[in-house]
């Protein structure tokens, strides 16, 4: 809930021709505004970059009476292609819990949409210890049975790291993505396991960008602050 319409519009000018520079086909980009803001953003970059949306509805992902709701259909009919789902202000801020992830990612993968599923442990859980076991309980909890390495994509995003500046060591998220991937292998087969795409949020900046992008196992980042100014997102 950082833009305006009308900044986001002028943002989208802004990257405009940053994005039509970057030549690199190893990397996807996904911009995922605000509802409000999508179909403007929509028109002015989806010939460059696709987009996702935030949140969705968890009701089937099609018509129907939920007041105040989008479902999966009214962003697949623009051309959305992604959702991110149980990002941790959602979890914090709405209580939305595995089990309503659940049932959005399932909406999401039925109506065709990737849904980026975003996991990780607070300081203290952290302070505990307990990041493994938080983290694959997470997954376990909130992976549909429609997931497959085409329509989903795992995002760990420690909830201490989230806008602080603070971020794991490379040893910490390497370690976190092997356990996400290895209980992946247990619950589906190698050819998902190895293919299933697991990125990194939580402060990703210019800075560290290419040292988390290197770490075994990330296979991309999240990037939330550093995406909101043309120069950090552009770099
Ligand atoms: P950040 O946000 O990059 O500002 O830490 C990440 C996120 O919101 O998921």
């Amino acid at each position: 809930m950082n833009f305006t319409v009308s900044e986001s519009i002028e943002f989208s000018n802004d990257i405009l021709k940053p994005i039509s520079n970057f030549k690199n086909e190893r990397f996807e980009i996904v911009i995922c505004p605000s509802f409000m803001s999508l179909p403007f953003n929509y028109q002015i970059l989806s010939n460059l970059v696709k987009f996702g949306a935030q949140n969705i509805s968890h009701n089937h992902g099609e018509k129907g009476s939920f007041t105040g709701e989008i479902s999966a259909e009214m962003l697949v009919n623009l051309g959305i292609e992604a959702v991110i789902l149980g990002h941790s202000e959602r979890r914090q801020h709405f209580f939305e819990k595995d089990d309503l992830i659940k049932s959005k990612a399932r909406s999401a993968n039925n109506q065709g949409l990737t849904s980026i599923i975003c996991i990780g442990e607070t300081s203290e859980e952290k302070r505990l210890m307990q990041t493994d076991t938080v983290v694959i309980n997470q997954l376990r909890n909130s992976l549909p049975e429609t997931f497959s390495h085409s329509n989903t994509v795992i995002a760990y995003e420690p909830v201490w790291a989230i806008g602080t500046g603070k971020t794991p060591t490379a040893e910490e998220i390497a370690d976190v993505h092997y356990k996400i991937r290895e209980y992946i292998a247990k619950v589906s087969n190698a050819e998902i396991s190895s293919s299933i795409r697991i990125i990194y949020g939580g402060s990703v900046n210019p800075k560290n960008a290419k040292d988390i992008l290197s770490v075994k196992d990330v296979d991309g980042a999240l990037v939330g602050g550093a995406s909101l100014l043309e120069k950090d997102f552009s770099k």
